[in-house]
């Protein structure tokens, strides 16, 4: 006849359950996108950063954004007076720290009760993704000019 397993069976069992899971939690790598990003937005940017796709980014960014982002991003445009809240400096740490699907996103979407635009109908994704780069030349631009 087989022997009934001991209680303290059981709870050895139950204890290394637990562990693993914890174990399990530490190494699990972190979110890769930000956790209110729609997930048809978990993207990579496909765009890659040439120097015709910069010149073209630079021309979008004048006419599309200068307006308000101002000429070199830092949230001084023409229009951004009468505009509140005012539009983003570009190079602010806590824009930088988001991932290139974001501002993707935010690019084509706009955001909602302000100001920014979506462009997911004027411009195409090409474009729109040099955008992208540009905004984060203009990131590591100011980074460069803090360290010098
Ligand atoms: C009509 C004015 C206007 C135009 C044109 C405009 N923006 Fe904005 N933008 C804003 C405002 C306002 C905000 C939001 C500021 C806030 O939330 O504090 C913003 C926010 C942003 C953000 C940050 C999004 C976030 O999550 O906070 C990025 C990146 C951005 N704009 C890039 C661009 C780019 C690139 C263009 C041109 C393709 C552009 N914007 C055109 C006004 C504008």
């Amino acid at each position: 006849m087989k022997r009934a397993r001991s209680p303290w069976g059981y709870l050895a069992l139950i204890l290394f359950a637990a562990l693993s899971a914890l174990v399990f939690d530490r190494f699990r790598a972190r979110p890769q996108f930000e956790p209110d990003l729609p997930v048809e937005f978990h993207l990579t940017n496909p765009v890659r950063r040439a120097p015709e796709v910069m010149e073209r980014a630079e021309l979008l960014f004048r006419r599309n954004c200068l307006p308000c982002h101002g000429k070199a991003g830092h949230g001084d445009g023409p229009a951004s007076v009468s505009l509140n809240p005012k539009p983003r400096d570009l190079r602010s740490p806590d824009l930088q720290n988001q991932t290139d699907a974001f501002l993707f996103y935010r690019l084509t979407e706009g955001k909602m009760r302000t100001a920014m635009p979506s462009f997911g109908t004027s411009l195409n994704p090409q474009d729109r993704w040099a955008l992208v780069h540009l905004v984060r030349k203009i990131g590591e631009e100011a980074r460069k000019d803090e360290t010098n």
